[in-house]
């Protein structure tokens, strides 16, 4: 038996965009998914989930997904069992073990769906136990890369290497199509991260920027401008300057606004935390609701925020330098 786990993220700059070649920067926070995997006899998969927001369901398959019985949309339960399913698949590519039948079970402190990037780190915690369990040692960017692979299937070719590659290493990263890199010299960034309590589909998100771009020059113009906002972002992060951040922030949000990823609950939560004086925020990750993030050093955004109507749970978020790792099995740990 093999416990792996791998840190959610949010996105300082740069989603959506990241899917068209621009530079984004995901920095993974200390928020955790968790799976345990244990070999089984026979090539069925038993699946259990637990607080994935998903209400708990257990499935038991072999090849095709039967869709478990939960209150969330179906698109959203589709892929979380493909994300499952994919993972499994990596597993045994990896080690040659097309047949390898596995029980495994998930926990993850990060809601589904919610911009935490979720999907990804029960993918690369996935991967790893799994390969792990059926002894194979991969590096995080070996998992970073077969995790991509799924997401990209799940999100029918629609994803950038961005998510799994933050979860997988850890920390800050900087990501431009298959240039990914840490971010070495990271200032202490205040996070506090809003939750509406709502998910968006990344797939139809993401398949809604693409249609606006395909359509609009301007739409396209938009996109490459949200390249420009995290080249400067970047040159603030360097610079260890905190207002710059923010304000750029509040940019990167008004351009994703534009291309329609937005919601008016993940608005109120913005425009709560700016009230507040925090230094910016933005929405996070794919949008439609879920999660935003405000940069602020006060008690303000935090505190505005817990009054917000709409607004289901605060937090403050550190990040997490720690990527993919095994809790327990596999390595010889207990
Ligand atoms: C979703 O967390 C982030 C998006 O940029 C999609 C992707 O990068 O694959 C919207």
């Amino acid at each position: 038996m093999v416990v792996s786990s791998a840190p959610g993220k949010v996105y300082l700059f740069g989603e959506h965009a990241v899917v068209y070649g621009e530079p984004a920067v995901p920095c993974a926070i200390e928020r955790r998914a968790r799976v345990r995997v244990e070999e089984r006899d026979g090539d069925a998969l038993r699946v259990h989930a637990e607080d994935l927001t998903l209400d708990g369901f257990t499935v038991e398959y072999s090849g095709v997904a039967d869709a478990p019985d939960v209150d969330v949309s179906e698109s959203l339960v589709e892929a979380a069992v493909g994300y499952i399913d994919g993972a499994v698949a990596q597993a045994r590519d990896a080690a040659d073990r097309p047949d390898a039948g596995f029980e495994i079970t998930i926990e993850s402190e990060i809601p589904l769906g919610a911009g935490l990037g979720s999907s990804a780190a029960v993918v690369v915690a996935g991967i790893d136990a799994a390969t792990r369990e059926l002894g194979v040692e991969l590096t995080p960017r070996e998992v970073a890369e077969r995790a991509y692979q799924v997401e990209y299937e799940v999100q029918d070719g629609q994803a950038s290497r961005a998510d799994t590659f933050c979860s997988a290493v850890g920390g800050a990263v900087r990501v431009e199509r298959d240039d990914c890199r840490a971010i070495e010299e990271v200032p202490n960034l205040p996070f506090v991260i809003g939750y509406d309590g709502g998910a968006g589909d990344t797939g139809e998100l993401v398949a809604g920027v693409r249609a606006l771009r395909e359509e609009y020059d301007f739409a396209a113009a938009t996109v490459e401008s949200i390249g420009d906002v995290v080249r400067a972002g970047e040159r603030a992060l360097s610079d260890g300057d905190l207002e710059e951040l923010g304000r750029l922030m509040d940019f990167n949000h008004g351009l994703l606004e534009a291309l329609g990823v937005s919601a008016r609950s993940l608005d109120e939560l913005v425009w709560a935390a700016r009230e507040a004086d925090a230094l910016g925020a933005k929405l996070t990750g794919a949008g439609g609701g879920g999660c935003i993030v405000a940069l602020d050093e006060t008690e303000g955004a935090e505190t505005a925020l817990k009054y917000t109507p709409g607004c289901e749970e605060v937090f403050r978020a550190e990040l997490d330098t720690d990527g993919v790792h095994t809790e327990s099995g596999g390595d010889g740990t207990q």
